[in-house]
């Protein structure tokens, strides 16, 4: 009998977009105040992509980098998975095509998973599944998002929470138990679909121009009700998926919730009774990217030296469909095999 295969967390790479958008800056388009932002939101500062900078072009740079942190070349990987809302182009191509094409990656399957912010973990989960079926080894997973494509500079609501980055792991095969995922969780209910919401362009509103003058195009968002939904929905899910496994909160030494909101993350953090330090927190200087901000905060942990070798996970996600998951995974670099 074959041995059992594993899925392994193997590396992280992130790209950030140099233009940095403060909270002062903000106070000179809209009426809002850096008090108000960083009280409700704990947000100080996003990145915003230049004019002429995509998504697939962040994905790239940030897949590069992961690819080489996994002592991989492109030639290695054999599937990839885009996360994100704002791909290049809505339709089609698929931001996963594009980024293949960037990195030179021929002939290897590749396409996009749309579930908002929580995409990455999404993503991670089919990765999941295509290594243990066996039928990839090497799979490239990605979230990135233009935020700053969608937004309305003239909304209050919505233009001060979301910013631009990219995010990228090499999830790969093992046969070593110790290295692999424990568990992902993803789930969704559709009832709460007009919570967060791109109207247009799409088969019920194509991109006509009544649906651009009534800037239908612009991220939608029912903050206040979102906001309750996700702490209520992220501290439940995170509770079953430790309890399920048998950890405990006070075992994890790097939960990395989605970086959507200061209050957010210490409600969740308070019901697990998680110290400070075990909190990955970026949401004051890139604000919400969506399916970026796992990936990027998992980067940030790893470039300050503070995620090591076997060193156990905990993600959790919630966004847009409405959609979250929650993941538990040890980062398993391949030099340490
Ligand atoms: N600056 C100043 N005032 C603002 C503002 C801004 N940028 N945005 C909204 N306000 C105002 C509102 O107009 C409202 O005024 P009113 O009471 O006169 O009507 C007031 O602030 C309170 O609005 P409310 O929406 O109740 O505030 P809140 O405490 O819920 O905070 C969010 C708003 C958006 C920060 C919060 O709801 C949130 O983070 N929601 C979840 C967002 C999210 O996570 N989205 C992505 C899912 S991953």
């Amino acid at each position: 009998m074959s041995e059992k295969i594993y899925a392994a967390f193997r590396s992280i790479g992130a790209y950030v977009p140099k233009k940095v958008l403060t909270n002062q800056d903000l106070e000179k388009m809209v009426d809002t105040s850096d008090e108000w932002i960083v009280k409700r939101t704990g947000i100080k500062e996003r990145h915003i992509a230049e004019d002429n900078e995509s998504t697939s072009d962040m994905a790239t740079k940030a897949s590069e980098i992961a690819i080489k942190r996994a002592g991989l070349s492109a030639k290695d990987i054999d599937l990839v998975v885009c996360a994100t809302v704002t791909p290049d182009y809505f339709n089609m191509p698929s931001t996963a095509c594009l980024i293949s094409d960037k990195l030179g990656i021929k002939n290897v399957q590749a396409f996009d998973i749309s579930a908002a912010c929580s995409g990455f973990v999404y993503a991670l989960s089919v990765a999941k599944a295509f290594i243990e079926s066996a039928m990839k080894k090497n799979v490239l997973v990605i979230g990135a998002e233009k935020f700053s494509s969608i937004i309305d500079w003239n909304d209050r609501n919505t233009c001060v929470l979301f910013g631009d980055g990219a995010g990228a792991a090499v999830i790969g095969a093992t046969t070593n138990k110790e290295e692999a995922f424990i568990d992902v969780h993803a789930s969704a209910d559709g009832s709460y679909w007009d919570f967060l919401i791109t109207p247009a362009p799409g088969s019920v509103n194509p991109a006509t121009h009544a649906a651009i003058e009534e800037g239908l195009q612009f991220v939608k968002m029912k903050g206040n009700e979102t906001f309750k939904l996700a702490v209520k929905t992220l501290t439940k899910d995170v509770k079953e998926i430790l309890a399920k496994n048998n950890i405990e909160g006070k075992d994890i030494p790097h939960f990395v919730p989605h970086q959507a909101n200061y209050r957010i993350i210490n409600a969740v953090g308070n019901a697990l009774n998680m110290s400070e330090n075990q909190v990955v927190l970026t949401v004051h200087k890139y604000g919400n990217t969506s399916a970026a901000s796992i990936p990027m905060a998992i980067n940030d942990i790893y470039e300050s030296g503070k995620l090591k070798s076997k060193e156990l996970m905990l993600l959790d996600t919630f966004g847009g469909g409405l959609t979250w998951a929650s993941a538990l995974i040890p980062f398993a670099p391949k030099e340490n095999d």
